[in-house]
């Protein structure tokens, strides 16, 4: 539905399920970090995951890309309907997941720039002055020629994180905390390419991505719009609702008072 202003609306309800985690439970070094999750986000959708520290929120998007250390002690995680729970991180990587790290590994030896040309070659989409442009959008373009991370500032790895993403093209897209440590000026450009990436200027029975985006304040849900929250507490996710609601709620009762909520 188009309304004043050329902005659409959101207006229909999608079905077709991009991620399924059914009963999910995982450990890293025989440590229990997630237990019984279960989690369905559609095409289109963009879901913020909520939680205190150390509730398992970045062990969760590390066990649906898949890295090692991460065992699926029970349950399963579907992507499109394929079941993925036994791939490796570059299979699942290749069918269209993507991630932005809380914390990233810098990577020396390997250019900022040569990494994302890789990316976009292996989508067989590489042109010289798309780098340039993706840069520009995140403010990054002097830090195309370093070492990936190498010495960027906190706000700089978010951003080439992102910028990673953009030439990746994923079509789930995971985001760990991108709004901390992000200063005012750029959180701004932070909001437009997530909103870029999740193809927020179609509706959502027209998108082709979903999200899961991480956040500890929510401040990111000024700059980019939310269909629905969840709340993670001791390795599972305890409920979901409207994201403003629940941050409210957290805000107001803190997170024991969404525990006993549930009781
Ligand atoms: N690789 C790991 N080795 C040991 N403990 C881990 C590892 N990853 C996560 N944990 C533990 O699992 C719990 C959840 O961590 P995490 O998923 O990072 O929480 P959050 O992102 O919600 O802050 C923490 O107690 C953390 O120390
Ligand atoms: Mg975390």
């Amino acid at each position: 539905m188009e309304v004043a202003g050329g902005r659409e609306m959101d207006v229909e309800v999608i079905e077709l399920d991009m991620i399924e985690i059914n009963n999910l439970t995982v450990s890293v070094e025989d440590k229990r970090v997630l237990k019984d999750v279960n989690l369905h986000i559609a095409q289109g959708e963009t879901i913020v995951l909520l939680g205190p520290n150390g509730s398992g929120k970045t062990s969760l998007l590390k066990t649906i890309i898949g890295i090692p250390g991460y065992k699926v002690e029970s349950g399963r995680i579907l992507f499109s309907g394929k079941d993925i729970t036994g791939l490796t991180i570059d299979e699942r990587v290749r069918l269209g997941i993507g991630i932005a790290f809380q914390r990233p590994p810098a990577v020396r030896g390997v250019r900022l720039k040569d990494m994302l040309r890789i990316c976009m070659e292996k989508r067989g989409d590489f042109k010289e002055e798309k780098i340039n442009e993706f840069a520009r959008k995140l403010n990054l373009l002097n830090c195309l020629d370093r070492d990936i991370n190498l010495g960027f500032s906190g706000g700089e790895i978010k951003r080439s994180e992102l910028l990673q993403l953009l030439a990746q093209d994923p079509r789930f897209i995971m985001l760990d905390e991108p709004d901390s440590g992000v200063d005012l000026v750029n959180i701004n450009l932070v909001g437009r390419v997530i909103n870029e990436l999740l193809e927020k200027d179609k509706m959502a029975s027209k998108r082709t991505k979903a999200g899961l985006i991480i956040t500890h304040a929510g401040y990111i849900l000024d700059y980019v719009n939310a269909d629905r929250g969840c709340i993670m507490l001791n390795g599972t996710v305890i409920c979901s609702g409207n994201p403003r609601d629940l941050l409210e709620d957290i805000r107001t009762k803190g997170y024991e008072g969404c525990a006993r909520c549930l009781k």
